[in-house]
């Protein structure tokens, strides 16, 4: 397999990907020309690496997402998984995308189903893709509660029955039963308070370094993203402008449109990271262990 430029094993690859969402009718002339949500993005991901996506809201971040992990189609552009071709990846079924690659959302009540209980709802992910066996199904669950910090008794808890925090690691949770290598989270943390993102930021370092996982971290948060990732992908009307190590975008941005997007939140100090350069730090906040 290939290597992006620091050394990592290349495990998610796009190549000048472009989206335009089709017009519907419309009174307005923008929506009836549709909307060319992603254009001629190229990106690497690295084996154990967090890719920060910044960029304001509209710019194209969940668009480009959603066509990583195959939910929409480029209208042109290549992607590669493994060094394979994506699409093998989606064919016959998309089991085997499920069980490398996961997405984590931010409205994790709406991804949800209210109706069932939240061990039902991660079961189920491992009997739609068919991994293991029925009978051990709810061990399966358990184990994935307890990766994300929450007891066996939420299995049979509803969705609106816990709390916000909960429900984002329930959300990874069943995001990781099917034990994948790289994750999509696209705003894992905007919805919940403070205390309650740094709680799930550790959440999420922790298992990279237990798991190697490759992490695509989407946000609009600039003092989130500078604190989880390796690497920085900055975004504008769905072009990606500038890519470079989290450090060296963040101490001397090459494109002016990140330097207007890193002067706009106050300066915050970033905590040394004793790990190394390579490894991602760890968030303090209130509460901040899992
Ligand atoms: N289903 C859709 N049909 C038409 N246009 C869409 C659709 N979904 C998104 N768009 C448009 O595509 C552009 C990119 O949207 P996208 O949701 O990818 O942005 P984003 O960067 O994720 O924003 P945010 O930070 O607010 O989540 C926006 O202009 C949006 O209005
Ligand atoms: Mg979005």
């Amino acid at each position: 397999m290939s290597s992006n430029t620091t050394g990592r094993t290349t495990v998610l690859e796009a190549s000048e990907l472009d989206f335009t969402y089709r017009a519907g009718f419309s009174l307005f002339a923008s929506r009836r020309e549709g909307h060319h949500a992603v254009r001629g993005v190229s990106l690497t991901l690295g084996q154990g690496e967090t890719l920060g996506l910044l960029g304001e809201s509209g710019c194209g971040k969940s668009t480009l997402s959603a066509l990583l992990c195959g939910d929409r189609r480029p209208d042109s552009g290549a992607m590669r998984l493994f060094s394979e071709p994506f699409d093998n990846f989606l064919k016959p079924s998309r089991r085997r995308l499920a069980r490398v690659l996961q997405v984590v959302a931010q409205d994790t009540l709406g991804a949800f189903d209210p109706r069932q209980t939240i061990g039902r709802q991660i079961t189920e992910v491992l009997a739609i893709h068919s991994i293991g066996q029925r009978s051990e199904y709810r061990d399966r669950a358990i184990e994935a509660l307890r990766a994300v910090a929450l007891p066996s008794s939420m299995l049979d808890r509803y969705p609106h029955q816990i709390s916000g925090g909960q429900r984002q690691r329930a959300a990874i949770a069943r995001a990781l039963v099917t034990e994948p290598k790289i994750l999509l989270c696209d705003e894992p943390v905007s919805a919940l308070d403070v205390s309650v993102q740094a709680q799930v930021l550790n959440l999420l370092l922790d298992l990279q370094q237990q798991r190697g996982l490759s992490i695509l971290f989407i946000s609009h948060d600039v003092r989130v993203v500078r604190h989880v990732s390796h690497r920085v992908a900055v975004m504008q009307m769905g072009r990606v402008v500038e890519t470079g190590p989290t450090e060296q975008v963040f101490s001397s941005p090459a494109n002016p449109y990140t330097a207007k997007l890193l002067a706009a939140v106050p300066k915050g100090r970033r905590r040394s990271n004793p790990a190394g350069a390579n490894a991602a730090p760890r968030i303090l906040g209130e509460n901040a262990a899992c």
